[in-house]
């Protein structure tokens, strides 16, 4: 059975990585890794292809950024000559980027069964790229795999077949679990002089947040609030970089460090080591709610209702008072901790491998 697995942007490569090791596993099954570069900077993608122990991609399109159409269609044009050439059973690809619902669509018009890795998650909230890329991408899988029941329920809603459907559990928490001793001896609180508990972490890229000048200032200025009670690192995406520059928001050294996009094993030991995070990214609510460190989740939604339901996460938006409402609460030890997803265990990927190889 040949499969073809792709890898767009940061938040795939934490969910490529244990399943190019499961499917390695299965004789029957040839893996071949397609990179499409819609992240390129070694910052972005090349770190975590060497940290994970990502085998070097087959192939890489090479596509880089552009608009949402420029970029879909170009993956789109460059991949289907890939798998006119390789004829592969199987197309995997995870998550809801672009290249997701790019390489899904190219697939199935070639009559190649698609697998969707994180199906089912829903925002309902379609302002959001990824909520239609999510969207889409289930409609046109054969085969699905969840990481949360509220997946299931939501594809079931949908009308998708029962028996395409299976509750797996969270191959970006694989790699958690499996990276986790290893980030213990990153040196980074060494490096930026910072003490276990004694600060907060704040990611920021969605274009909600960060391409609106007034709700960009409005996130920033609480920060700069926060920072004088303990030190807020920002490792900074270069959307946001890009933004901050064109509208020249200034901020203060001392409250705010801003630092480069961080290696994976570096910033698990920062999310691990921090008092709280503050952040608009999806993947990051999961990993608090697995390393039990309260997350504050700047957005009115979030389509992995688990971690507020069970784990540390909290739905705070962008209203200041309420931002810092739920920091002081956290600070004075009210913070969430909550409880871990069932299945989220470290081995949803040999699960998946199992099922494809049945
Ligand atoms: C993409 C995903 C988003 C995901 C995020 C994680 C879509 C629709 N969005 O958003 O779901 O949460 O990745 O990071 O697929 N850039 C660089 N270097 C890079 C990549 C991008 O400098 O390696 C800059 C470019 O100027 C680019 C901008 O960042 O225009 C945004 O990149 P893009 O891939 O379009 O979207 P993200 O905001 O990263």
């Amino acid at each position: 059975m040949k499969i073809v697995l792709v890898a767009g942007a940061r938040p795939n490569f934490m969910k490529i990585a244990p399943l190019m090791g499961a499917i390695k596993k299965h004789p029957s099954m040839q893996p071949v890794l397609v990179h499409t570069g819609q992240h390129y900077d070694e910052r972005m993608s090349g770190l975590f292809f060497h940290e994970l122990g990502i085998p070097k991609p087959d192939v890489n399109l090479e596509v880089g950024s552009g608009s949402h159409a420029v970029q879909t269609a170009e993956i789109m044009t460059r991949f289907e000559p890939v798998l006119l050439e390789h004829k592969p059973d199987y197309v995997l690809v995870v998550g809801d980027v672009n290249s997701t619902i790019a390489c899904g669509l190219v697939a199935v018009k070639l009559g190649v069964r698609l697998i969707h890795v994180e199906a089912g998650l829903r925002s309902f909230d379609r302002t959001m790229p990824e909520e239609i890329n999510r969207i889409l991408t289930d409609s046109i899988s054969d085969i699905l795999f969840c990481s949360e029941q509220s997946g299931v329920d939501n594809l079931l809603k949908e009308g998708v077949s029962n028996n395409k459907i299976h509750l797996v559990g969270n191959v970006m928490i694989d790699t958690l679990l499996h990276h986790r001793e290893k980030a213990e001896k990153s040196r980074i609180l060494d490096d930026l002089q910072l003490k276990k508990k004694e600060f907060t972490v704040t990611t920021l890229h969605r274009p909600a947040n960060v391409d609106d000048q007034d709700i960009l200032g409005r996130i920033i200025s609480v920060l700069q609030i926060i920072g004088e009670d303990a030190p807020v690192v920002f490792p900074i995406h270069p959307r946001t970089r890009q933004r901050m520059a064109s509208w020249d928001i200034k901020t203060d050294p001392e409250k705010i460090k801003f630092i480069d996009p961080l290696g994976y094993l570096d910033f698990l030991k920062l999310v691990s080591s921090a008092c709280v995070v503050l952040t608009d990214s999806g993947g990051i609510q999961e990993e608090t709610t697995i390393l039990k460190v309260p997350c504050l989740t700047l957005r009115e939604n979030t389509e992995r209702p688990c971690t507020v339901e069970l784990g540390s996460n909290q739905l705070v938006g962008t209203d200041p008072e309420k931002i810092m409402a739920a920091y002081q609460a956290a600070q004075n030890g009210k913070g969430k901790v909550g409880d871990i997803p069932p299945l989220w265990d470290g081995k949803a990927a040999e699960r998946i491998a199992a099922i494809l190889d049945c």
